[in-house]
């Protein structure tokens, strides 16, 4: 993606450091953190310096491939102990896992290496795909509404549910995106709303609990999101809030897609109950930071003092809600059995 004239990936590799686009500090700066050993990318999935389930499937890969680099001789459990500890780091996303255990098992440095950069061409490869896909469905005109951030910023490049957006602007089309500012950590007001004005793409950035409102109003008539772990059932893990969205356009009649990158189905979890939900530090609802006018960054209070807050960051779409999977492979349903058949010729990411 372009980024001031330049072509920018979220996340790369490049002689043993990983560089990635700062999303702590998005919109308000853009910088590129470098982190040189495998802690210190781990490090940077956990505080979310790098987020979103594609990038963070990158980085673990990335992270894993730096253990391999770091690793010294005749210390049997050092591999080990660091694919442990990147999975520990955010454990909803599946991505996370597939990368992390797929560099694993490639057995040295050069081949550790090169599967890392492998996933994570494939990571923007399946984006663009989706892109391919998925652009059909948004009509001239249309009000979309997306949540959280499943942009280029969640992926290596291109994102999953923007994907189709980008195409379907690339193409001449001209519609309004209605963007969920996503609290606590405002995803969609920080990084979807830097990526649409950054892509030129119509949009309004809206309150978390106005999209009812919108429906209602008839101004949207599409959802699409992304997601960090489909079930074989069909069933969703996605950014708390994407499960009122889904109960509100099925109240009115709204088509509900995901848009899902092969890597995000884990066919071991048999529906939403055997996907880990992550819950977050009560600090990102009782506190918010951001630049004054001098550009000092603040951190004020949102909340009572003395009082305690409970933070999930994923719920679960039961998959009766979701209309379809926009996958790299086509739509499909959300049924069991079309999940099945994507799978039954299972191709080598
Ligand atoms: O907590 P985040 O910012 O990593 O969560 C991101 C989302 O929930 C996205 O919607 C999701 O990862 C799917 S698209 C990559």
């Amino acid at each position: 993606m372009q980024v001031n004239g330049k072509h920018y990936q979220t996340i790369w590799l490049e002689n043993g450091t990983v560089f990635m686009i700062d999303q702590n500090k998005l919109p308000f700066s853009f910088e590129i953190l470098q982190c040189h050993s495998w802690k210190e990318t781990a490090a940077a999935i956990s505080n979310m310096t790098v987020r979103g389930a594609g990038a963070i499937g990158a980085a673990a890969g990335f992270a894993m491939a730096q253990a391999f680099l770091e690793a010294p001789a005749n210390s049997p459990d050092y591999l080990s102990e660091a694919q442990k500890q990147i999975e520990a780091t955010r454990p909803t996303a599946r991505d996370l896992f597939y990368a992390s255990a797929e560099v694993f098992k490639s057995g040295d440095k050069i081949s550790a290496v090169s599967r890392a950069l492998e996933l994570a061409a494939q990571n923007a490869e399946e984006g663009r795909m989706i892109g391919l896909h998925g652009h059909e469905l948004i009509a001239e005109g249309t009000g979309l509404l997306t949540h959280c951030n499943a942009g280029w910023l969640a992926f290596v490049d291109y994102g999953s549910a923007l994907a189709p957006v980008y195409e379907s602007y690339r193409r001449g089309r001209r519609f309004t995106v209605f963007a969920d500012e996503t609290r606590p950590r405002s995803q969609g007001a920080r990084l979807t709303a830097w990526e649409l004005v950054n892509g030129n793409i119509p949009h309004y950035l809206i309150a978390d609990n106005a999209a009812a409102y919108f429906m209602q109003q008839g101004r949207i008539q599409l959802v699409i999101v992304g997601t960090d772990r489909v079930a074989a059932n069909g069933d969703v893990a996605n950014k708390i809030g994407t499960l009122e969205k889904a109960i509100a356009a099925k109240t009115f009649g709204i088509p509900f897609y995901v848009a899902a990158p092969l890597s995000t189905f884990d066919l071991e979890a048999n529906s939403g109950e055997d996907i880990p939900i992550e819950y977050r530090d009560a600090g990102e609802l009782l506190f918010a930071s951001g630049p004054c006018e001098d550009g000092t960054i603040e951190t004020i209070r949102t909340a009572a003092p003395g009082t305690q807050a409970l933070n999930p960051a994923f719920d679960v779409t039961p998959a009766e809600y979701i209309t379809g999977f926009i996958t790299s492979r086509g739509i499909i349903p959300a049924k069991a059995e079309s999940i099945r058949k994507l799978f039954k010729n299972e191709l080598k990411l």
